[in-house]
C-alpha cells in the first residue's frame, strides 16, 4: 500500500497534506508518562524495544498523525561510542567525560563498532513495523554531527556553545576530526535503521543557529549532505528530511541530494518557499506554542495552507511539542491540517 507521507515527500499528488509533530511521542501524553514510569528512567525506555515500540505508536492512535517517529534519542550515538550518557531529571542530558583532546576522541569507538551496538534501536524498528498500519510511515532519525558534537564537547546543553566554539576557531582540525568520526557512525547507523525497516530519514540539526552563517557549511551542512549522499546512493526510494533549526541567513546556500527541507518556526514559510520551494518539499512550520490555543492553531494552519497552496508541503510544528500542551489541542492541530488540505 502506498504511504501518503512518503508520496508527499516525493512531491506526488496526495488526497490531503500529511502531518506529524516533532516530539510527538512524549510527555504531553498521559499514556507516555505511564509507560515511562514503568520503564524507570528515560534511557531504560530507549533500551526496551517493546516499550519504545508502544510509545512510538501512541501518537498515531491518539492524535491521528500520518507518520510515526521512532522513539529514541539522538544521543544514543555518543553513548554507544563509549561516552557515559545520563539524563538528569529537570536538567536534561549530561556526559561526565566530554571530549577535550584528540586522545579523548581516539578512545571512542567509531564506524561499524559503534553502529553495531545499537541493536535495541533496530529491534524497536522491527517491532514497530509489525504493528504500524500499512498506510502510515515510520520516520527514523539521527542528530546532525554538529548537534551531537555540541553535547560531546560541552558535556551538556549550553546557551553559549563557548567550549565548542573555542575549538572551532582555535583548533578547527580537532573539531573536524570529531565531526568526521561521528559522521561515519551516523551513516552506518542510518543504513541499519533503513535495513531494519524505516520509511523516511530525518536529520535534526537542532543547534544549527549557534554557527555563524559563513561557517555553517564547513562545520555542519557539508557533513549532513555527506550522510544524505551516502544513503541516497544506496536507498533512493527512502526520502530524507533535513531539519537545520534557525538558519534563515543560509537559505540561499542550501544544496544537496535530499527531498524535504524542514522549516523551523522562526523562518517565514513564504520566504522558505521563495528560496527553496521549487527544489525541495517544505515541512513545517507552526510555532509550537500556538498549540496552547485552538484559535491560534487554526489561524496558522489556514495561513500555511494559503502560502503553500496544498502542494509540495508537509505540515509540522516548527520545533518540538512542549510537555504541557493539552492532548485535545494536539488532536485539533492534526484534524485542522487534514480539513484545510482535503481535496
Ligand atoms: O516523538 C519524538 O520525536 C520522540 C523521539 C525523540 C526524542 N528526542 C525523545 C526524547 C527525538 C526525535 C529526539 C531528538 C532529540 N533529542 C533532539 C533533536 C530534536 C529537537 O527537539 O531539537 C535533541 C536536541 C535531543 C537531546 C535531548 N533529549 C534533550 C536536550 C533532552 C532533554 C529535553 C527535555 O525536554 O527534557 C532529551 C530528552 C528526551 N528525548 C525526552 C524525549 C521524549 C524527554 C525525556 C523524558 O521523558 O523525560
Amino acid at each position: 500500500m502506498s504511504k501518503i507521507f512518503v508520496d508527499a515527500c516525493f512531491g506526488k499528488e496526495t488526497p490531503y497534506t500529511p502531518v506529524w509533530m516533532m516530539r510527538q511521542a512524549g510527555r504531553y501524553l498521559p499514556q507516555y508518562m505511564e509507560v515511562r514510569a514503568q520503564a524507570g528512567d528515560f534511557l531504560s525506555l530507549c533500551h526496551d524495544p517493546k516499550k519504545a515500540c508502544e510509545v512510538t505508536l501512541q501518537p498515531v492512535d491518539i492524535v491521528g498523525v500520518d507518520a510515526a517517529i521512532l522513539f529514541s534519542d539522538i544521543l544514543v550515538i555518543p553513548d554507544e561510542m563509549g561516552m557515559d550518557l545520563e539524563f538528569i531529571k529537570g536538567e536534561g542530558p549530561k556526559f561526565n567525560d566530554p571530549i577535550k583532546s584528540e586522545a579523548d576522541l581516539n578512545r571512542l569507538l567509531g564506524g561499524e563498532e559503534a553502529a553495531s551496538r545499537l541493536t535495541y534501536v533496530y529491534d524497536t524498528i522491527k517491532l514497530i513495523k509489525e504493528q504500524l498500519a500499512d498506510d502510515k510511515a515510520l520516520i527514523g532519525f539521527c542528530g546532525a554531527p554538529w548537534t551531537l558534537a555540541t553535547y560531546m564537547i560541552e558535556g551538556e546543553g549550553t546557551k553559549t556553545y563557548n567550549i565548542c566554539k573555542k575549538m572551532m576557531y582555535s583548533d578547527p582540525e580537532l573539531l573536524h576530526k570529531i565531526l568526521a568520526k561521528v559522521t561515519e557512525v551516523v551513516k552506518l547507523y542510518m543504513q541499519k535503521q533503513i535495513e531494519a525497516g524505516i520509511d523516511v530519514v530525518q536529520i535534526f540539526d537542532s543547534w544549527a543557529a549557534a554557527i555563524e552563517p559563513s561557517k555553517y557549511d564547513e562545520f555542519s551542512w557539508k557533513y549532513m549532505v555527506e550522510i544524505a549522499d551516502y544513503l541516497k546512493a544506496k536507498y533512493p526510494h527512502i526520502p530524507i528530511i533535513m531539519f537545520p533549526k534557525g538558519i534563515p541567513a543560509f537559505l540561499d546556500k542550501v544544496y544537496g541530494n535530499f527531498e524535504v527541507f524542514g522549516v523551523d518556526w522562526s523562518t517565514p514559510m513564504a520566504l522558505a518557499r521563495e528560496k527553496l520551494g521549487e527544489k525541495y518539499i517544505l515541512q513545517g512550520n507552526m510555532e509550537p506554542c500556538r498549540l496552547y490555543s485552538k484559535e491560534a492553531t487554526t489561524e496558522c494552519v489556514e495561513t500555511l495552507q494559503n502560502i503553500m497552496g496544498g502542494k509540495r508541503h508537509i505540515f509540522n510544528l516548527g520545533h518540538g511539542i512542549l510537555p504541557d500542551v493539552p492532548v485535545e489541542n494536539a488532536k485539533h492541530f492534526i484534524a485542522e491540517c487534514h480539513r484545510v488540505s482535503k481535496k
